[in-house]
C-alpha cells in the first residue's frame, strides 16, 4: 500500500476528529485517493499531557523543526488555531515545499493573501475548507462546482454559538445573559465568548467567503460588524409578531463592482430557508447568476464534522486535482472593485424606541423619519396608559445613512426615553435588482 505522511499541528477538537476519521474511514480514504494517510508527527505544547486515546507517544513533539526537517512529511495540517505561531509555522512549511491544510479562519481572514501568495511562489497547495462553516463544503463548492457563476450574494449563519443562543432565547423566552451562561456550562460557548458573540468569528468567515466569491482580496477590517449582545427578548417577540426570526447573518453582496460586507443581527422572514436553521447548525445561502439560489446546511463545528472537511482537503491535495496557477489566480486577485461604506447600504429597518406616553409623539417621530426620506411600512405601539410606551417601526427599503441621521435627531427629542434597538431586515425579494 502506498503511503503519504502528514503532520498535525495540534490535536485538540479538530485534530482529534482528523485522527479518528483517518482510522475510522481508512478503507474509504484509500479507495478515494489510492494512498494510506499516515500521521508521522503531532505538534503540541506539552508532550506529557494526557490527550486523545490510542495515539502512540512517540508521535508527539513540541519542536516544530522535527516536522519541518522530516522530508517524508508532505502535508502539514494546521489545527492549532491563533495567529502566531500558526502563521510562522505555515509559512515555513510552504518554504520547505510542504502542502498545507488549515482550519484557521482568523489567520486566513487576516493573512490569507500573504500565505496563498507564498504558496503560489513555492508551487504548493494551501487548502482551507474547514475554515468556514466546519463540515459544510462551501469553499471548494465556490471554487469548483460554482466556478461558472458570477456571485450576487452570499448570506449565512456562520457561527453556531450565536445561533444556539438566539434559538434558545426565541424558544425559551429568556434573556441573553442567562442563555450564554447555560451555553458555557454545556460547553457550547467558550469561557471567553467574545469572538463568537461580538461577531468576529462570523466576520472572519465572511471575509474568506467574499474574497473567494467576488475575486477580491477583502480585508477583515472592511467588514461591518455587530454582535448579538444587544438583542433583547422583546425584540425577538416583536420579530415574531411581524413574521420574522432574528439571526446573526454574515451578508456579502456585489452590485456593479461595489461589494457590501456586513455581520449583524438580522430580521429574517419566517418563510426564508435561513429562518429554519436552529441551534448550533450553520447554513450558507448563495445566489449565483447562473445557478440562482442554493442553500448549504450542516454542522459548522465539532470534531468529526470539521475533521471531515480537513480530511477532504488532504485527499484533494493527494489527488492533486487542481492546477495551482489557476487556483491562486482565482483566490485573491487584485482588482478595482470597491467596498461599499456601511452608510450606503440599503435595507428595511426595525427600530424600537421607548417614549413618554404623550399626545403627538408618534406624529413627531414619523415626521422626522419623513424629513430624512425614510418612509415607514408599519408601526406598533404598546403599553398605553404607562408613563412610557414602546414604539416599533418597520421602514420601507431605504439607505442606512438616512435612518442613522433620522435616529440621531429623534434621539434628541425630550419625549424619547431610550433608543431601544435598530435591527436590519433582510427581505431579499424587495431589493432592487435582486
Ligand atoms: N473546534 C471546532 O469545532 C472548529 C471548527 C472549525 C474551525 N476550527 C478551527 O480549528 C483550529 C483548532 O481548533 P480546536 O477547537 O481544535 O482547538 P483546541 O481544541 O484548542 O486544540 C488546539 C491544539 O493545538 C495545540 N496548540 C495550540 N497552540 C500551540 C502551540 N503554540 N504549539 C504547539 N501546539 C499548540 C494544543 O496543544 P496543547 O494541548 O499541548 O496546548 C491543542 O492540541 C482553530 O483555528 C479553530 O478556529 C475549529
Amino acid at each position: 500500500m502506498k503511503k503519504i505522511k502528514i503532520a498535525l499541528l495540534g490535536i485538540g477538537t479538530v485534530g482529534g476528529g482528523v485522527w479518528d476519521i483517518l482510522h475510522m474511514n481508512k478503507d474509504e480514504i484509500v479507495g478515494n485517493c489510492g494512498y494510506e494517510i499516515e500521521v508521522g508527527k503531532i505538534l503540541v505544547r506539552d508532550v506529557n499531557k494526557k490527550r486523545h486515546d490510542g495515539i502512540p507517544k512517540e508521535l508527539f513533539t513540541s519542536n516544530y523543526e522535527d516536522i519541518l526537517q522530516d522530508e517524508a512529511i508532505e502535508i502539514v495540517v494546521e489545527v492549532m488555531g491563533g495567529i502566531e505561531p500558526a502563521k510562522d509555522y505555515i509559512l515555513r512549511a510552504i518554504k520547505n515545499e510542504k502542502h498545507v491544510v488549515t482550519a484557521n479562519k482568523a489567520l486566513l481572514a487576516n493573512h490569507g493573501c500573504e500565505i496563498l501568495t507564498e504558496a503560489k511562489k513555492q508551487g504548493v497547495h494551501v487548502y482551507y475548507e474547514a475554515s468556514v462553516a466546519g463540515g459544510i463544503p462551501i469553499i471548494n463548492t465556490i471554487k469548483e462546482s460554482l466556478a461558472g457563476n458570477k456571485f450576487k450574494k452570499i448570506m449565512g449563519i456562520l457561527n453556531g454559538t450565536t445561533n444556539y443562543i438566539l434559538t434558545k432565547m426565541t424558544k425559551q423566552k429568556v434573556d441573553f445573559d442567562t442563555v450564554l451562561k447555560e451555553a458555557q456550562e454545556k460547553g457550547y460557548a467558550e469561557a471567553d465568548p467574545t469572538a463568537d458573540i461580538e461577531g468576529y468569528d462570523a466576520a472572519h468567515k465572511l471575509t474568506i467567503l467574499a474574497s473567494l466569491a467576488f475575486g477580491k482580496q477583502v480585508e477583515f477590517q472592511q467588514v461591518y460588524r455587530e454582535g448579538v449582545t444587544e438583542i433583547k427578548p422583546i425584540d425577538i417577540q416583536y420579530a415574531a409578531e411581524l413574521g420574522y426570526v432574528i439571526k446573526l447573518l454574515g451578508i456579502a453582496k456585489e452590485k456593479e463592482g461595489v461589494i457590501e460586507l456586513r455581520v449583524h443581527p438580522t430580521f429574517v422572514p419566517e418563510s426564508h430557508p435561513l429562518a429554519s436553521v436552529h441551534d448550533s447548525f450553520n447554513a450558507v445561502f448563495v445566489k449565483g447568476n447562473a445557478v440562482d439560489d442554493l442553500m448549504f446546511y450542516g454542522r459548522g463545528a465539532g470534531d468529526l464534522p470539521t475533521g471531515s472537511a480537513v480530511v477532504g482537503d488532504i485527499i484533494a491535495i493527494i489527488k492533486g486535482r487542481e492546477n495551482i496557477q489557476i487556483e491562486e489566480k482565482q483566490l485573491f486577485p487584485q482588482d478595482n472593485k470597491r467596498i461599499m461604506p456601511m452608510g450606503d447600504t440599503e435595507s428595511e429597518y426595525y427600530v424600537r424606541l421607548t417614549v413618554k406616553d404623550r399626545p403627538g409623539v408618534l406624529g413627531k417621530i414619523a415626521s422626522l423619519f419623513g424629513k430624512h426620506n425614510v418612509s415607514l411600512a408599519s408601526v406598533i405601539q404598546k403599553g398605553e396608559g404607562d408613563p412610557s410606551v414602546s414604539l416599533v417601526f418597520i421602514t420601507h427599503y431605504t439607505v442606512e445613512a438616512r435612518v442613522q441621521r433620522a435616529l440621531e435627531e429623534i434621539n434628541t427629542m425630550e419625549e424619547v426615553v431610550e433608543l431601544g434597538n435598530l435591527i436590519r431586515v433582510e427581505n431579499g425579494e424587495k431589493e432592487m435588482g435582486a
